[in-house]
């Protein structure tokens, strides 16, 4: 009989968002009358904007005619999209990004995930707690995390406590990891490390030799100067770093799919015998033989995106879940809740009142006040005890969720 993954039947049962969703999916299910306003998963609503549509209109036309239809593209994207992202969202900024290190995707998800493909399992880990599920998620699928213990960490990987006690903070590891998830602006809690703490990190992986995977999801969200929009502002991550990004949330591409990944080329591990390797090519090779490349229509869309047109739309939309997060923020403090987050991000990271656990406070909202959000242990055990609402709703709901919870 062939065998399964044993990895997998140690995970819980079900993702963060899955679970979130099937108690919301029961709940609406026995009380269809009432009205759930969902801040939840961080999927926006938003619509694509004009720009892009016309975009996609386009490179619809295109694929209905003989001679501009496209078929199977390049892996690592078309280079109509990576020359812009590597211009736009790079050289514009004074840092030094070369086409060849930029692999476009179906998204950050993914790429934060398969990442470990190319990367020992014998590597340990280091993630800031609460974390994106994702990250511990799949290294324990890839038997990295070893045992899951009693106070919800796994054995093998290294959490930093992220928490009011050290103003959301992580401090550098104790237990020289290999590999270190960071993501900022922070999901869940919305908090930004400024360029002297990144740089701690940088100069940590430097010395330490180890890799430093950064997802920067939410960049477009920064408004505040001291807040770095890429890890390779800082000096000397080119060799230890690799960033993540992602269409999703800057441009509204959660349903069509879209980000990518840089590797730079001066970024070497070593082979079991010691020897220098560069992930860039095995990046390559893993991406070339594991995904067919987005899709043509969803890269032409994002193409749009990096014109005077396209920037000033994406920004409006931004805008616009920053003026509902700092709706939040104000709705919240004024009803005697503690929060962060929410001014370069849109996450809201809110301590949940009377000492009421995560999920307490997730029964309590979903039941009393029809809010769904996200329970902060869900994020890991430094999460218990908080709880996370997103900015992404209309404005119209975010105003009324926070009349309900101001009530
Ligand atoms: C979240 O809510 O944390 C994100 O939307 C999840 C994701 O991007 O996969």
């Amino acid at each position: 009989m062939f065998q399964v993954n044993d990895n997998f039947t140690m995970l819980p049962s079900s993702y963060l968002f899955s679970e979130v969703a099937r108690r919301v999916k029961a709940y609406t299910e026995a009380h269809p009358e009432a009205e759930v306003i969902r801040m939840g998963i961080g999927d926006v609503t938003r619509p694509l904007c004009p720009a892009v549509i016309d975009a996609l209109h386009k490179a619809v036309d295109d694929e209905g005619c003989a001679e501009r239809f496209h078929g199977y593209g390049p892996e690592q994207g078309y280079d109509f999209l990576v020359s812009k992202i590597v211009e736009y969202d790079y050289r514009r900024r004074g840092i030094d990004v070369s086409e060849d290190e930029v692999f476009v995707s179906d998204g950050a998800k993914s790429d934060t995930g398969n990442i470990g493909d190319i990367l020992s399992t014998a590597n340990r880990v280091a993630v800031t707690d609460p974390v994106y599920p994702v990250y511990v998620d799949t290294n324990v699928m890839a038997g990295r995390a070893g045992m899951l213990r009693k106070d919800g960490r796994w054995s093998n990987i290294e959490y930093q406590p992220c928490t009011a006690e050290n103003n959301f903070i992580p401090s550098l590891p104790a237990g020289k990891p290999d590999v270190i998830y960071l993501c900022y602006p922070n999901n869940p809690t919305g908090t930004t490390l400024t360029r002297e703490e990144l740089k701690k990190w940088v100069d940590y992986c430097r010395k330490h030799g180890a890799l430093l995977l950064f997802d920067a999801a939410y960049e477009a969200f920064i408004r505040e100067e001291n807040v770095p929009h890429s890890i390779y502002e800082i000096e000397g991550a080119r060799e230890v770093a690799i960033e993540f990004r992602s269409f999703s949330k800057t441009a509204g591409f959660t349903g069509i799919r879209l980000g990518y990944t840089v590797v730079p080329r001066e970024l070497k591990g070593k082979d079991s015998d010691g020897n220098d390797v560069a992930l860039n090519p095995l990046w390559r090779r893993r991406q070339t033989t594991k995904f067919n490349g987005a899709s043509y229509l969803t890269q032409r869309g994002a193409e749009a995106l990096y014109t005077e047109e396209g920037q000033r739309q994406v920004r409006e939309t931004i805008d616009y879940y920053l003026e509902n997060a700092a709706v939040m923020r104000k709705g919240l403090t004024d009803a005697g809740y503690e929060c962060v987050g929410g001014v370069n991000s849109p996450y809201v990271w809110i301590k949940t009142p009377d000492g009421m656990t995560s999920w307490e406070f997730f029964d309590f909202l979903l039941n009393k006040y029809h809010i769904v959000g996200t329970p902060g242990s869900g994020f890991g055990p430094s999460g218990e005890g908080y709880f996370r609402l997103t900015a992404f709703n209309t404005r119209e709901n975010t105003v009324k969720a926070m009349s309900r919870m101001a009530d």
